[in-house]
């Protein structure tokens, strides 16, 4: 499978809405539905609308990329700088169940963080479920360690805080 990452544009939004609301409505019934309220699920797929899309692809220090498989938007992953203060949060990644455990999560991430060390980050944070399994293990794999435990955040169940620190460049001789 030709895996390619790249930023996402006007053209891709309506179909990476449709594959970023499958992907998040198969994880809610796979993983999610004994631990994180419906009305949450369902009040967080009405934010994947095309004016929402356009603003974090346009917001200065947004970010926002779609994995492509053989041609096809598979997953998407977005985030964003705080200002000038070198710390990222990403505040969504997914990819589509058809094409679960071929790299595509890593792909995006690795572009992502590899992006962010660019930009001269010092750190990237994200929040995520104890029940998310797969994620947790997509993120430890890549370095973050769980930083904190967020007690009845969100619709007032658990989170867990994660993050990964970037080596600062030294001009050793
Ligand atoms: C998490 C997610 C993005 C992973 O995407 P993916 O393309 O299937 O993952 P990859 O194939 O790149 O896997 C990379 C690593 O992630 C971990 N991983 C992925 N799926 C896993 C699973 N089902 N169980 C355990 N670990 C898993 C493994 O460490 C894997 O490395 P390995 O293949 O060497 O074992 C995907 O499962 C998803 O979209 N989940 C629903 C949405 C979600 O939970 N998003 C995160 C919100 S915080």
């Amino acid at each position: 499978m030709n895996v390619r990452v790249r930023a996402l544009e006007e053209p891709d939004i309506e179909e990476t809405i449709r594959v970023m609301k499958e992907a998040w409505t198969d994880s809610y019934e796979s993983l999610e539905s004994d631990y994180y309220p419906r009305e949450a699920h369902e009040f967080d797929m009405g934010l994947n609308t095309a004016e929402r899309y356009t603003a974090s692809m346009e917001y200065e220090y947004g970010f926002f990329f779609i994995a492509e498989a053989d041609g096809r938007i598979a997953g998407s992953i977005r985030g964003e700088i705080i200002g000038k203060s070198g710390f990222a949060m990403i505040r969504n990644i997914a990819v589509h169940p058809d094409f679960h455990r071929n790299g595509i999560g890593q792909a995006l991430m690795e572009h992502t963080l590899e992006y962010l060390k660019a930009k001269g980050c010092h750190k990237v944070s994200l929040n995520t479920m104890p029940v998310l399994l797969p994620a947790i293990g997509l993120y430890l794999k890549l370095g973050f360690v769980p930083e904190a435990y967020l007690a009845k955040q969100w619709w007032g169940v658990d989170f867990i805080c994660m993050s990964k620190w970037f080596e600062k460049k030294t001009n050793s001789a």
